[in-house]
């Protein structure tokens, strides 16, 4: 039986990400243990969809982003925050990578996937800070906020666990969180997910 078009994409985007990242095993297999780790999360499940459902946030120009809006695109969902200081950047720079090495092996494929950064992290990720942290990454990034019960909402749909963690030393506080991105396919149907840890960082450019 030949490959759906979901299949085939969610195929290329792994071909993407596993390039970027720099080892298949490494990127799909890793997890990361922070603190408190990552929630367990044991696989692609039994074909229903338990991940993925209706959000309603805004993006960094302050537009209202409903799910339905993407349908007919393929998401790729990443949930993080601003001020976190590696896991999230090098991740949306993977994604964004990713992006444009799907460009570049499938001409027009790029185009049917739409990155998506979600924040945990609402009460400093506003409209104005998701505006200017989106533009260090890829073009076509969708950065969304909202009310703590919007992104609340959002983060239960994708099953994603954050918490806030007291920094002593820097007078602020981190976000310990879920570091998964999720491939979801036209019909806003789960399709996989590429789970990312500090420990597959490369330096790739450095
Ligand atoms: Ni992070």
């Amino acid at each position: 039986m030949p490959k759906s078009l979901p299949a085939r994409i969610a195929l290329l985007i792994a071909f993407c990400l596993t390039i970027v990242a720099g080892g298949y095993a490494t990127w799909l297999y890793s997890t990361r243990s922070g603190p408190s780790g990552i929630p367990s999360f044991t696989g692609e499940g039994s074909g229903t969809a338990l991940v993925g459902g209706p959000f309603e946030l805004l993006d960094q120009d302050g537009q209202t982003r409903r799910n339905d809006d993407f349908l007919g695109s393929y998401m790729l969902i990443y949930f993080g925050y601003t001020y976190c200081p590696d896991v999230c950047p090098t991740t949306l720079n993977d994604m964004s990578q990713a992006i444009d090495l799907l460009g570049t092996e499938t001409p027009g494929k790029a185009a049917l996937v739409t990155p998506i950064f979600i924040t945990v992290d609402p009460d400093r990720d506003t409209v104005e800070a998701l505006a200017d942290y989106a533009q260090h990454f890829h073009e076509r990034l969708v950065a969304l906020t909202g009310s703590t019960e919007q992104v609340g909402q959002a983060a239960k749909a994708y099953r994603i666990y954050s918490q806030k963690v007291e920094d002593e030393s820097a007078s602020s506080y981190l976000m310990d969180h879920t570091s998964i991105i999720y491939l979801m396919g036209p019909k806003g149907e789960y399709l996989t997910f590429f789970p990312h840890g500090s420990t597959t960082k490369k330096n790739k450019n450095k």
